[in-house]
């Protein structure tokens, strides 16, 4: 199949590329440059993403999450082009403003859960995540807070005390914030007992009720939160008992349930949110990345007798009129271009491209996934499951210089996430999977 969409024109990465990377050397923090690649973006559309030396790559990571209608909506543009223009800022805690109110509108709407509920917004998923918890903590009255194995909540301090991966993200950032017990994730493909689904009878579940006996009291637990797909930690999908078991948990005790949609939520899953496919619903909901399909802001929607127990919650640039105008038109793109709906037959594609990729391709060891949202990890030996770290480098860099860009995840970093932006094209999707294919083809050996 000829290229159509991607376009390498140089070698990767080009020399603007190369020559703007030794200046971020000089001059940008070490700990900020972790992107594992040597390109430097310079625009993008829908999803295509272009690179300063006018290379073109179909994307398959979207922004992380964040750009999930595609770069530069044309609809979204505009709205933020609007507000610009109209008013940038006031500071909500000062003089407040229509777009945040309109945002905190549309959530309490279409957030899962028909009770009463308030948002309050922030300004990054770590913020919102650190939030939900001091909400929590102001309405139990308790201290504790549990989490989970290869869970991601954010780069500040109670978001990486809360993260359940060490390496890079805890190192050298200790000691950290107190009363916070981690429990194993239902990772299946690496069961943590050792077991199989579904004859291990969910031990995960049944761990944190040992947990109750040996480690924490449940009685002093604010919260539990969860990813309910674990994003950064290996895209990890529960069995259909694990949320719905967590949730009775919480129920059992008086726990908080919160739910950080960061990164599975608006349409990642080819439901507006991933915890629909469980039938769960959380007392409190964290969003951000594709809230606003890329503007930084970010949300906690929930019981509006927990949020309202909390104080003072805010900072200046919560709510931002522009992100929160982006926010709003990127709501409206969903309804108005039936986002979901199209998605389905992408998401059949993924799906029968990556099952016929793992028919032929020794390297991949686990294929998971739901709608538009998959991954696939790689092994040295689908007996012993050794990861194939270095394999996976590989076949990302590989994917690179053929247009592809696509990116790792987990702590062995051998899972590759296939996250296109949803309104990627049929003709780019499979001319992404050609490209993925031939490089893992290339790679086995
Ligand atoms: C599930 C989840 N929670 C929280 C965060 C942190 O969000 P931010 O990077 O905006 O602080 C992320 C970021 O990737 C995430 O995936």
């Amino acid at each position: 199949m000829k290229a159509k969409n991607a376009k390498i024109l140089t070698e990767i990465p080009g020399e603007k590329s190369r020559k703007l990377k030794e200046i971020a050397e000089r001059y940008v923090a070490s700990g900020s440059m972790y992107s594992m690649f040597p390109i430097i973006a310079a625009e993008a559309e829908g999803a295509i993403i272009k690179d300063v030396d006018g290379n073109s790559y179909i994307d398959f990571y979207a922004g992380v999450g964040a750009s999930n209608l595609g770069h530069c909506h044309p609809k979204i543009v505009e709205a933020a082009k609007a507000q610009t223009e109209k008013l940038i800022h006031t500071c909500f805690g000062a003089v407040m403003q229509e777009p945040f109110i309109r945002v905190a509108e549309k959530l309490s709407e279409i957030t899962p859960g028909k009770f009463p509920k308030a948002t309050a917004l922030f300004n990054s998923g770590s913020e919102a995540v650190e939030n939900s918890i001091k909400i929590s903590r102001a309405y139990t009255k308790r201290p504790a807070v549990i989490c989970f194995d290869y869970a991601f909540h954010g780069k500040t301090l109670l978001a990486t005390s809360l993260d359940g991966t060490v390496k890079p993200l805890k190192i050298g950032y200790g000691p950290f914030v107190p009363e916070i017990y981690r429990f194993p994730f239902a990772y299946c493909y690496r069961c943590p007992f050792g077991l199989s689904y579904p004859e291990c009878s969910m031990r995960c579940l049944e761990f944190i009720k040992l947990g109750f006996l040996t480690t924490v009291d449940p009685g002093q637990v604010a919260a539990l939160i969860v990813e309910p797909v674990i994003g950064e930690g290996g895209y990890l999908f529960p069995p259909k008992e694990f949320l719905p078991g967590l949730q009775e948990i919480c129920q059992e005790h008086g726990i908080v349930f919160i739910l950080d949609e960061v990164q599975s939520g608006f349409g990642r899953t080819g439901k507006m949110f991933a915890c629909e496919h469980w039938g769960v619903e959380p007392d409190l909901i964290v969003m951000s990345k594709s809230l606003s399909n890329g503007f930084p802001v970010s949300a906690v929607t929930g019981r509006k007798e927990i949020m309202n127990a909390a104080g003072l919650l805010g900072g200046t640039f919560v709510g931002h009129p522009v992100a929160c105008a982006a926010a709003l038109a990127a709501l409206d793109v969903f309804e108005e271009e039936k986002i979901l709906q199209k998605a389905q037959k992408k998401a059949e594609i993924m799906k029968s491209r990556l099952e016929k990729m793992c028919e032929r391709i020794p390297l991949i060891g686990d294929l998971r996934g739901i709608g538009t949202a998959w991954a696939i990890e790689l092994v040295r030996d689908k007996k012993t499951k050794e990861p194939a770290t270095e394999e996976t480098k590989r076949v990302l860099n590989e994917c690179l210089k053929n247009g592809l860009i696509a990116i790792k995840a987990g702590v062995y970093g051998n899972v590759i996430r296939i996250i296109p932006p949803l309104v990627i094209t049929e003709e780019q999707l499979n001319e992404g999977f050609d490209i993925l294919e031939k490089t893992l083809i290339k790679i086995s050996g």
